[in-house]
């Protein structure tokens, strides 16, 4: 049975692994995170200490430098990362979605070039996917590859790339033929510091901004065969695969985000008095706050169901997107009842309401959009119980 398994208490790894990052989090994670959001400055510190801690690679094989860990650790180390702060928790998103990638399709020399010291810290990576003019049209890369000699040249720009200017590598997509259509695409790994390629313009967003984003340029950038991540014309699948897994972090991020907007929104409400009697005493605040415990809740068991049947080799296509969908929705809702319980206070940047609603709005829109995931929720539902 799909749903039984998951519902099980946690494991004594899974246990302690909460409470190692809930303590960091709350010691080392939340103090800071108005800082770095108001400056934009990347958490370099709190990066390095996720390394040690293993969070940058959860699921990648000892053998390799990683935790050794299954989905279900990643989802319970994102989402407390995240209750912490969601824009340490988006570094470590996108290193394991790369991770993932080379892990599941990398040769054995690509994993010791482009796994090994991705894991602990040292350096982190970004993924290339979207572009400018296309993001969920992700089988419509422009981003070209070039047979020359015994490799290929990269040309293009791609767009919104996440830990871009801290990075030290990554994956980037290029079609190697346009009239192919998605069947061009094909994964590139490749140092940030080889020629030809640069960062471009950097975003200034609502939220996150202590991850950057950052467009990449490449102009005639030189990737031999050996850096073709699974066959040429595979990568679109590859990067559909290591979504769905992606979305399974995101769905935990999103949940710990939500979390933190009902802790706060407890708290506040328990504190403040008006008409004579706490807010936490009036029905229509415990109407909000009962639905926003609802919706953490049933976020975090759709994510979890998601990692388990990812961790018991079934597919996930749809429960991940369902639970992205569903945990991303929840935590911009729960952002904004938060700011409601907590009136003005909630609208000044004082308490971190506010800053819970600007990181939990992007959830959203990463890793594909809710309109996205609502098409592969669909999609799925139809084939399985369509004529
Ligand atoms: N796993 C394996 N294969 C898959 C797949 C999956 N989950 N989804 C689709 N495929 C395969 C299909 O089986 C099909 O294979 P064939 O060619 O053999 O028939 C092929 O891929 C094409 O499938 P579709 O026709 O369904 O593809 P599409 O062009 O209609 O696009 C889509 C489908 C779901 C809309 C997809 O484009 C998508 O997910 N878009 C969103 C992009 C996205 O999520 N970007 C995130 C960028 S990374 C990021 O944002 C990082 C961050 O968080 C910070
Ligand atoms: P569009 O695709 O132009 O969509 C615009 C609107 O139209 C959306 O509401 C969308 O849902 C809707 N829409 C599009 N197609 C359909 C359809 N068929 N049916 C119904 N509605 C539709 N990308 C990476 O590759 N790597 C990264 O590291 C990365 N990090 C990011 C970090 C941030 C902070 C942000 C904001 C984005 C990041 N992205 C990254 C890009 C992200 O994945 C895209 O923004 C996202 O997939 C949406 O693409 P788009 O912005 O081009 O919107």
């Amino acid at each position: 049975n799909r749903g039984i398994a998951c519902l099980s208490a946690l494991s004594e790894t899974h246990q302690i692994l909460q409470k190692t990052c809930r303590d960091f989090a709350n010691a080392e994670l939340a103090p800071r995170a108005r800082h770095h959001d108001r400056e934009e400055l990347y958490p370099a510190e709190q990066i390095r200490r996720l390394g040690e801690l293993g969070l940058l690679s959860v699921a990648v094989k000892e053998e390799y430098g990683g935790s050794g860990l299954d989905y279900q650790a990643y989802a319970i180390g994102m989402e407390e990362v995240a209750r912490g702060d969601a824009a340490v928790s988006i570094v470590m998103g996108v290193n394991n979605l790369f991770l993932g990638a080379v892990q599941q399709h990398g040769t054995e020399e690509q994993k010791q070039d482009f796994l090994v010291p991705y894991t602990q810290g040292a350096h982190i990576a970004f993924y290339a996917l979207s572009e400018p003019g296309n993001g969920s049209d992700a089988g419509a890369a422009s981003t070209t590859a070039k047979r020359e000699g015994d490799g290929y040249l990269l040309n293009g720009t791609k767009a919104w790339i996440s830990n871009s200017k801290e990075a030290s590598g990554g994956l980037v997509f290029a079609t190697v033929d346009k009239a192919l259509k998605h069947k061009g695409i094909t994964a590139f790994l490749t140092s940030k510091d080889v020629e030809g390629l640069s960062i471009a313009k950097k975003e200034s967003k609502m939220g996150m901004r202590a991850s950057s984003t950052c467009q990449l340029v490449l102009e005639d950038v030189q990737v031999p065969r050996s850096r073709v991540l699974g066959a040429p014309g595979d990568g679109f699948k590859i990067a559909m695969q290591s979504l769905d897994c992606g979305r399974i972090g995101i769905a935990a991020q999103a949940t710990g985000i939500a979390q933190a907007a009902l802790e706060l929104a407890v708290d506040y409400s328990q504190k403040r008095i008006a008409f004579g009697k706490q807010l936490s005493r009036m029905q229509l605040i415990q109407q909000k706050l009962a639905e926003m415990a609802t919706r953490v809740e049933t976020s975090r068991l759709l994510t979890w169901r998601a990692a388990w049947l990812k961790d018991n080799g079934m597919p996930i296509t749809k429960e991940a997107a369902m639970a992205k969908l569903h945990a991303s929705e929840a935590a911009t809702y729960c952002a904004h009842q938060c700011i409601q319980v907590l009136g003005g206070m909630g609208y000044t940047t004082d308490l971190p309401a506010e800053l819970y609603y600007r990181n939990a709005r992007v959830t959203e829109i990463y890793e594909g959009t809710s309109e996205i995931q609502r098409i592969v929720i669909a999609n799925a539902v139809l084939r399985e119980l369509g004529r």
